[in-house]
């Protein structure tokens, strides 16, 4: 059974055929019924690399970039940590620190030295770095709800924008100008989530933001970024409707929107839920609308997987190969971040916990700076990624 699982998995994978993949993870799933959500374990599968090259140096071999997300704390207080990102990273994420409510902590007390900190460590040490986020109805400030209403906010996310986006003009690689904007649960015909941004606005404040940041800085790269695009759910495929209908939509109306910004927030548990042809399929709609794509906040979380270790691990590390390897072979795709670099730091922590109460493992490196399989995972797929150049 499980060489049978082996060669039909994998051949199923690289050749696209994702409902072939689904069907072993079913037939799977009744002979392993205590752990049928990870039955595509495989024991004997391939993680070894060639060669000592970093996770950045194996991305820029193909014309790609590597990087991750960070925080000015981690910069200022973890030396180990801090040489780990240099070895690994060719672009740079603030995790938070450019959201609204991060740089003004009230509503127009902007207060920019954490964010410029990684800006300047960005340009010393010649990497790139992205821009998370404008508008995001999560990073509101608190004063936000007091101080707009539909007659000001027009003004308001005006002022936002300049404010920041030229702050930082020239500086960043691109910018993720709107977040999450779409919700398909919302029910409106259009896909929009229901945020004070378009109850004030309407739909129009999506393109309002982008204009706004191609005045403000003219250079940056401009990114609309979303979650649940990855797998073969009614949830992701509604998004991922929803997603092509609002980029249409904005590349029709000539808005300056250069990029889709992809999360990939994956779930070690959901791996069998992975359609390669439905998710290459999605990208190259993305890319025939003259679209590029980064994936911008890839992880994986094992909340929901084995205790072992060893076992986890590979887990983990086969999603982000099995993922990567899809997404890599779609020409437009640029450049990949994960979301923290090791699991010293990551959001998921706090977020998706282990209810067995051990540390969570979802990232590259570990809690010591050790690569890990899911580093293996990925460097394997930069490697055998189609070159861009
Ligand atoms: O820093 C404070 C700390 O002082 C305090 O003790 C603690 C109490 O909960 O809160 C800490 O701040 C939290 C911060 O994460 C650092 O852990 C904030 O409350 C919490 O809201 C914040 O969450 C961030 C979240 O976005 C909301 O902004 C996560 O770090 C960050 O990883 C997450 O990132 C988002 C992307 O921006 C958009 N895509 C989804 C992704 C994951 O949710």
């Amino acid at each position: 059974m499980s060489k049978l699982h082996r060669i039909s998995r994998r051949h199923a994978l690289w050749l696209g055929l994702g409902g072939l993949a689904g069907m072993t993870a079913i037939a799977l799933g009744q002979h392993q019924a205590n752990h049928q959500n990870y039955g595509l374990e495989d024991p004997t599968r391939d993680f070894s690399v060639m060669g000592q090259q970093s996770l950045g140096d194996r991305a820029r071999a193909k014309g790609l970039f590597y990087g991750a997300a960070l925080s000015p704390e981690q910069l200022s207080s973890d030396a180990d940590f801090v040489r780990a990102l240099l070895r690994e990273c060719t672009m740079l994420v603030p995790e938070n620190a450019m959201k609204w409510n991060r740089l003004a902590q009230e509503f127009d007390d902007y207060r920019f030295e954490p964010a410029d900190a990684l800006v300047a460590f960005a340009r010393r040490h010649g990497l790139g770095i992205r821009g998370h986020t404008l508008i995001w109805h999560r990073s509101l400030p608190p004063a936000f709800a007091e101080r707009v209403t539909s007659q000001t906010a027009e003004q308001a996310m005006q002022r936002h924008i300049r404010r920041v986006a030229r702050h930082y003009a020239g500086a960043l690689h691109s910018w993720d100008v709107v977040n999450e904007a779409v919700e398909p649960s919302h029910d409106r015909t259009d896909g929009l989530r229901v945020s004070p941004w378009l109850e004030y606005l309407g739909p129009d404040y999506i393109e309002l933001a982008f204009h706004l940041a191609a005045e403000a800085d003219p250079q940056a790269r401009l990114v609309y970024n979303d979650y649940n695009l990855d797998y073969d759910t009614p949830v992701d495929e509604a998004r991922r409707r929803a997603v092509l209908r609002l980029l249409e939509r904005l590349r029709s109306r000539n808005v300056p929107v250069h990029a889709l910004g992809i999360q990939a927030h994956l779930d070690g548990d959901e791996q069998h839920r992975l359609n390669p042809t439905q998710l290459r399929h999605f990208l190259r709609e993305v890319a025939n609308l003259g679209l590029k794509i980064i994936i911008t906040e890839l992880d994986v979380t094992d909340r929901r997987l084995p205790a072992d270790i060893a076992r986890r691990d590979r887990l983990v590390a086969s999603a982000y190969e099995d993922y990567l390897s899809v997404v890599l072979d779609e020409p437009a795709v640029i450049g990949v971040l994960t979301w923290g670099l090791s699991d010293r730091y990551t959001w998921l922590t706090e977020f998706k916990p282990r209810r067995d109460r051990r540390a969570v493992r979802p990232l590259p490196l570990d809690v010591a700076l050790q690569p890990k399989l899911a580093w293996n995972a990925i460097a394997r797929a930069f490697d055998h990624a189609p070159s861009r150049s």
